[in-house]
């Protein structure tokens, strides 16, 4: 499969490095944008220190994995920049809500939002993880905008009905939720009623 991932200036790194690792792991070719405060959050919640420069950044979320691609959020000739290339399902993970509001406007200031757009164009799995509490009316009613142009609305927000002993497992609670969105195969968390 081929998946487009978009990762935006919200807290929530360790999701987007699971994600990445799981979607290689199973087998798909992956590209990668980031936008400027992906990167900030990247550089924060991942190395530990917000003035990890970007090549950096990128080196440690991509180190060890095949198949992956990283984008620059101007590179509009990149295949995610248009419903002509063949592309299985496209995520942004962390999702900031400033995100949420540029596609819930139509408007595509970057590539993650023009391959967010084009997902609902051409009618494809598209799968928005937010990460903001509380939320104003303003992202709500950009989110159920969203949801009814066909997105799925995919919040960080793990259960603990598993009984998580790590974060590692809270982490891997919304990523497999997310696979299974993408119609990814996946083991990761004991499903309900295993
Ligand atoms: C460390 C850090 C954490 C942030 N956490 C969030 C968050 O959880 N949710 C959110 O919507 N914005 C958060 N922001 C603010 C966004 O990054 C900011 O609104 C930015 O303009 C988003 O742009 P982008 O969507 O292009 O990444 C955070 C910013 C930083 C630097």
């Amino acid at each position: 499969m081929r998946i487009f991932l978009g990762i935006t200036g919200a807290s929530g790194a360790p999701y987007a490095e699971r994600l990445l690792r799981e979607l290689v792991a199973a087998g798909c070719e992956v590209g990668v944008s980031i936008s400027d405060s992906g990167y900030q959050v990247l550089a924060t919640e991942l190395c530990g220190d917000q003035a990890v420069p970007r090549d950096e950044v990128r080196a440690r979320l991509i180190a060890g994995l095949d198949g992956v691609t990283v984008h620059a959020l101007d590179d509009y000739r990149s295949p995610y920049a248009s419903g002509s290339a063949r592309v299985d399902g496209y995520v942004v993970c962390p999702c900031s809500m400033s995100t949420v509001g540029t596609l819930a406007a139509g408007a595509m200031a970057n590539l993650i939002h023009r391959a967010a757009s084009v997902a609902l164009k051409e009618g494809r799995r598209l799968v928005l993880v937010p990460r903001e509490t509380p939320l104003s009316a303003i992202h709500l009613e950009a989110l159920l905008r969203l949801r009814n142009a066909g997105a799925v609305i995919l919040f960080a927000a793990p259960g603990f009905y598993h009984r998580p002993a790590t974060i590692d497992d809270l982490v891997g609670f919304v990523v497999a939720r997310i696979l299974d969105q993408l119609g990814v195969e996946n083991a990761i968390a004991k499903r309900w009623g295993q």
